[in-house]
């Protein structure tokens, strides 16, 4: 086979898609059928076959100040020229302290310590890891248990599929981690259909932590583990009171709370973190995604100070954690996360994400009454839209508009039966018009 050229490579549909194994993909369909984007910038994708697509997801979450944007483009391109790696062990450089010392500032009360990954799947194993260590540190061994929630999405780690609760990610892989437990998820949609915002109902869902408590009791009990607002299983919106709810019952015995905030960090509710947009504090919080709006894989665990203290005993020259990666705060990563952080903050995108938040909520309820549309929920800059399965199908109605909205030049993504919505915060109201629009187009057009 003839070598193609540079721009080929970048521009073109490829002569071979066999070798590439794709992830969460169904391989055989997609290559029978591809979908190439090529390049980006604002609020769209281009195709390979030169469509422009509005982005109604920010890439899968992530690409919160829009894409193509210059100031990212240079900070990465003058680090790779300046430096493009260096050792992240017993050795460091200027712009990762930096960029810990940024992203503290912006964490409110003391979550005042940053250890780096690079994605989300990273983060969550490393605060798993973080919890169990931080109890041995303080000779409480025996706390090994760890708790996640049904329907939850922590990433793809063994760590993550553990305490995560969605079954098609755990059932092929074995035993998994020893000593997990779930709580229940949040959504029951004869309780909260159509909620606007958080729900009225569901704050005593937190108790069943104390039943687990009651079994095992807490002091074999390290951490658990919840996403603020349960994303990628199809924005699962955290009812009113449950997450201060699950704060009280973890102070009272002993138990870290964290959050998962790979989605919800960096302005998509409408504030810095979900911390903030909640007023609730946990001890550790994992994020990647925003922290580089995508352009370069990062991501972080944020830990409280009694947490790193916790650590910071025995001879000043002993390692206090055997944990760490080659490329936690890469140089080029930790160039692109100072551009993200100077772009949100000069272009005041969360306060942006905030103010655009009611028409936001408006615009997704008012597919309440289309055509299938079973439940529509919202929070910041997050929507959802559930569509009656069809019958013995789980998943093919979603998928149909899915492709459909595509052919129409609007990126969605579908999760089950669940069509989740994301945009980048710089989304127009005459994007997201056009997005509710195709969405109900293609509803009604679909199976
Ligand atoms: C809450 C949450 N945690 C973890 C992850 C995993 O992140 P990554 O795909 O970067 O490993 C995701 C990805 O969507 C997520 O939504």
């Amino acid at each position: 086979m003839s070598e193609r050229s540079a721009a080929a490579r970048y521009e073109s549909m490829p002569n071979d898609l066999e070798p590439y194994w794709m992830g969460f993909t169904p391989n055989r369909s997609f290559k029978k059928n591809p979908r190439l984007l090529v390049s980006a910038e604002g609020m769209h994708y281009t195709t390979v076959d030169g469509r422009k697509i509005i982005d109604g997801t920010a890439g899968l979450w992530c690409v919160n100040a829009g894409h193509g944007r210059k100031e990212i483009t240079e900070a990465v391109s003058a680090q790779v020229g300046r430096m493009e790696y260096a050792p992240a062990f017993q050795m460091g450089h200027p712009a990762a302290f930096e960029l810990a010392a940024r992203l503290v500032q912006l964490m409110p009360g003391d979550l005042d310590h940053v250890f780096f990954t690079n994605s989300g799947s990273e983060s969550v194993d490393t605060a798993l890891k973080i919890a169990l260590a931080y109890h041995r540190a303080r000779g409480e061994g025996t706390r090994t248990r760890l708790i996640g929630r049904e329907r939850g999405y922590h990433g793809v780690g063994f760590g993550g599929i553990s305490v995560g609760g969605m079954v098609a990610n755990r059932k092929f892989f074995g035993a998994m981690l020893p000593g997990v437990d779930h709580l229940p998820h949040t959504y029951d949609r004869s309780k909260m259909g159509h909620s606007k915002g958080q729900p009225e109902w569901g704050a005593h869902l937190a108790d069943d932590l104390e039943r687990l408590v009651a079994l095992h009791d807490a002091s074999n009990i390290a951490a658990v583990i919840v996403e603020p607002v349960a994303c990628s299983t199809g924005v699962l919106v955290p009812p009113k009171g449950y997450l201060e709810k699950l704060r009280a019952i973890c102070d009272k015995h002993g138990i870290l709370l964290i959050f998962d905030e790979v989605i919800t960090g960096f302005g998509r509710l409408g504030a810095t973190f979900a911390v903030d947009y909640f007023g609730v504090q946990p001890d550790l919080v994992t994020v990647a995604k925003g922290l580089t709006n995508g352009a370069i894989p990062m991501g972080a665990v944020f830990a409280r100070k009694k947490v790193y203290d916790a650590f910071m005993q025995g001879p000043e020259n002993a390692i206090e954690l055997f944990h760490g990666y080659t490329y936690s705060g890469h140089p080029v990563a930790c160039a692109a996360g100072h551009a993200v952080l100077d772009v949100y903050k000069k272009d005041g995108l969360f306060e942006r994400a905030k103010e655009l938040s009611p028409y936001w909520e408006q615009a997704i309820h008012s597919l309440k009454g289309a055509r299938n549309v079973i439940d529509t929920r919202n929070l910041g800059l997050i929507g959802a839209i559930e569509l009656e399965p069809l019958k013995d199908k789980p998943t093919a109605r979603a998928f149909d508009v899915f492709l459909r909205c595509y052919d129409k030049g609007v990126l969605i993504r579908t999760t089950g039966d669940i069509i989740a919505l994301s945009p980048p915060l710089i989304v127009e109201k005459s994007h997201i018009d056009r997005i509710v629009e195709t969405i109900d187009t293609s509803l009604k057009e679909a199976a």
